[in-house]
């Protein structure tokens, strides 16, 4: 399926509520955008199955939702104060700024200008101040990736679970990032979320460990709806690969802008649980300690039949949600012709739709019709489906127009036969097929769906 018009999801997502500008009505934020009320439910409903396959599918994962704002001295071992940065360029001439790596032929992307600067690096973490005085003590960054939290929690959570590799931590959450060159929409932002999982395992096995991993996620992406044509997974080149990584692939996915990458699965060896403990010597790490003041956990682990403490190494699935969210929609976009016209329809996976069911009465004032509705509406709810809609709206037509551009699967329809033989129809998203089922079978044929 060829991807589709940037321009066309982006009018699509502000129309019916997926996702706006932020601050819009003091002008907007370059590289910040807020979730409406249909774009906050297919989040959530992405990193849900992102968090079912993982943690609930899965018996050696467990969880954590850790603090974004992080102590300078954990960014420092991590490697980010010294090496998280981008190459930046001015223009000397019309005074844009961009990052060098994406000058081509040494011209300006804004003017065309060769008159530039040399490039100078510039680190993308923000910066804050923790509690009233402001001052170097109280310094403190915003995370540049939800991982650091889980290496330094990495004690924590082995003490109070009794795990030992191979086991992961999964988190999903915000990470900020003072990106020079925004880019596409939601592609690359400033504020962002993560779905990333830290898989421990002992050394010798991560390269065993790290293929399995890109397998498991390719097949997650297809079990999303993503299609396999749409997919490449691309190694690294040695010279781009970031500080941490002995080996990175990236699964990327044609963008309507382009194949880009979507998540980069690393493998960090013991590099930051290394750089995170103090016992460098006795724990033999191979990780390039710059720093004297390390802290003083041991981040390692012994079973009972090793001799010494060995230090784990690290193999990471890290994907961004909203290049997920972005991905998702543009594989789900139609535009179809039908009888007297053309539809926009969004082919979600049931389980990603923001709203599942839609019931609508025939007519608005009809207080029966209307009953009915409502008491579909509450006991299909109660089933913990996700959200159930009751639009009242009294033009089915309208409705159904509207449902198949923000992916409603059904729409339930209550009329007048309602009231005579109990029945309601069910039209579907896809096939636009109606057919009538009796009351008391909704639930199952919902039950069933999803
Ligand atoms: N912990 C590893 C890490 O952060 P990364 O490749 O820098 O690695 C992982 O980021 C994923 O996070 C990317 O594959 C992408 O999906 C997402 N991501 C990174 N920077 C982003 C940005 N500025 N805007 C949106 N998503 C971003």
């Amino acid at each position: 399926m060829p991807a589709k018009n940037l321009e066309e999801l982006v009018s699509l997502c502000k129309r019916r509520g997926f996702i706006f500008q932020s601050h819009e009505i003091y002008g907007g934020m370059q590289g910040l955008y807020d979730y409406g009320p249909l774009g906050v439910e297919l989040k959530n409903n992405i990193k849900s199955s992102w968090w079912r396959d993982l943690v609930y599918e899965r018996d050696d994962i467990e969880g954590l939702d850790a603090a974004i704002l992080t102590k300078q001295s954990v960014l420092q071992y991590s490697g980010h104060e010294d090496t998280f940065t981008d190459p930046l360029v001015d223009c000397k001439d019309c005074k844009a700024r961009m990052r060098a790596d994406h000058i081509k032929d040494g011209k300006c992307l804004n003017c065309g200008s060769t008159n530039l600067t040399e490039a100078r690096p510039f680190n993308l973490m923000f910066k804050t101040n923790i509690g009233p005085i402001d001052d170097d003590s109280s310094f403190a960054y915003l995370r540049p990736e939800t991982a650091q939290q889980i290496f330094v929690n990495y004690k924590n959570v082995t003490d109070s679970t009794s795990r030992v590799p191979p086991f992961g931590i999964a988190q999903i959450g915000k990470a900020f990032r003072n990106e020079i060159t925004l880019k596409s929409f939601i592609f690359r932002v400033r504020e962002f979320e993560q779905m990333e999982l830290e898989y421990f395992v002992e050394p010798g096995t991560d390269e065993e460990w790290h293929e399995k991993w890109v397998d498991q996620r390719l097949s997650w992406w297809l079990k999303q709806g993503v299609e396999k044509n749409n997919l490449e997974l691309l190694d690294v080149p040695k010279d781009e690969l970031s500080h941490y990584s002995k080996k990175t692939v990236d699964i990327m996915y044609k963008f309507p802008h382009g194949l880009e990458e979507l998540e980069g699965i690393a493998n960090r060896t013991d590099f930051d649980l290394g750089s995170h403990s103090k016992n460098q010597n006795e724990l033999n790490i191979s990780a390039k300690i710059k720093h004297n003041n390390h802290s003083n956990a041991k981040l390692a682990f012994k079973r009972p039949e090793d001799k010494d403490w060995i230090v784990p190494y690290v193999i990471e699935p890290s994907a961004g949600v909203d290049r997920a969210f972005l991905a998702l929609l543009n594989e789900s976009y139609f535009e179809e012709e039908i009888d007297g016209g053309q539809r926009i329809v969004l082919k979600l996976k049931p389980h990603l739709s923001p709203i599942k069911v839609a019931v609508i009465p025939l007519k608005k004032n009809n207080a029966e019709i209307v009953n009915i509705a409502k008491q579909i509406k509450n006991n299909l709810q109660s089933h913990g489906l996700g959200r159930v809609l009751f639009e009242n709206s009294g033009n089915i037509g309208k409705s159904y127009r509207r449902h198949d551009e923000i992916g409603t699967p059904t729409c339930i329809t209550v009329d007048f036969e309602s009231l005579e033989n109990q029945t309601v129809t069910l039209r579907d998203r896809d096939t636009m097929s109606q057919e009538r089922i009796n009351i008391n079978r909704v639930e199952d044929f919902f039950k069933d769906k999803f």
